[in-house]
């Protein structure tokens, strides 16, 4: 692989500058997100009671998935986890993200996704899969790209979350929801439950970015960690 001073004839300045956030790009160092870890955690320890859904939202880049594993890497030992996400297709295929947790899950619950059982056996068989030890975290990624099956399975489970030790999390793009988003059904639907919490992420500060990109941020910068990193 060629060293960034190998490159840097090629590109524009201020990309070599920006490089040396590539080694943060696979760092786990998390920064400035302390109080939204602490929420994940809190979530996922209320689970000792009654199952939770956690909503992670903001722009793109702006460190949802890198919240959520970092959450995931500080779980205990041997912790279950099923984790999946939406792919962006203009025709998603259904389902496709309860195949990835298929693949996780195995058991009964894959072989009714590969059965193609509809949205509420699937629920239900997977509020059993969570069910059957407790503090199981479900995590799906990128809700905003859900299909229309895999939304009407998450609608039910989440409808159901309270009965299950089960922590589910969602993360989603807030900016790229129009007022007719599928996605806006399940979010309106948990608006009025008690087991929800929401996590929408602000920019990080210059303060916590300046530093790791040794860049001069401009006045006019979001602080998105992504935007940080290509603009
Ligand atoms: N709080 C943070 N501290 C350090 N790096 C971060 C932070 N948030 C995001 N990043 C980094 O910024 C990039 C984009 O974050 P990512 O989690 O993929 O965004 P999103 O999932 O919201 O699109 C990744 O390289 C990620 O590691
Ligand atoms: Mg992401």
């Amino acid at each position: 692989m060629s060293s960034p001073a190998d490159t840097a004839g090629d590109w524009p300045s201020h990309a070599v500058l920006v490089e040396p956030v590539g080694s943060w790009h696979h760092s786990d160092v998390l920064v400035e997100r302390d109080t939204e870890l602490a929420a994940l955690r809190a979530g996922a320890a209320a689970t000792v009671r009654a199952g939770r859904v956690v909503l992670v939202s903001g722009e793109a880049g702006i460190g949802k998935t890198a919240l959520v594993e970092a959450f995931l890497r500080d779980l205990p030992a041997r912790s279950p986890v099923l984790q999946g996400g939406c792919q962006s297709l203009s025709t998603p295929p259904p389902l496709a993200s309860m195949l990835e947790i298929a693949a996780l899950a195995g058991g009964a619950f894959t072989a009714m996704v590969r059965a193609g059982a509809d949205a509420p056996a699937l629920a239900r068989a997977l509020l059993e899969l969570l069910g059957a030890r407790p503090r199981h975290v479900l995590v799906l990624e990128d809700m905003h790209w859900a299909d229309d099956a895999t939304l009407d399975v998450v609608r039910f489970v989440c409808r159901r979350i309270e009965d299950v030790r089960a922590l589910v999390v969602l993360t989603y793009r807030d900016d790229e929801l129009g007022a007719v988003h599928p996605l806006r059904v399940l979010l309106g639907d948990l608006a009025r439950t008690r087991s929800t919490s929401r996590l929408a992420l602000a920019p990080l500060s210059p303060a916590a970015v300046g530093p790791v990109t040794a860049w001069p941020i401009s006045a006019t910068c979001t602080g998105g960690p992504m935007a940080i990193r290509s603009s």
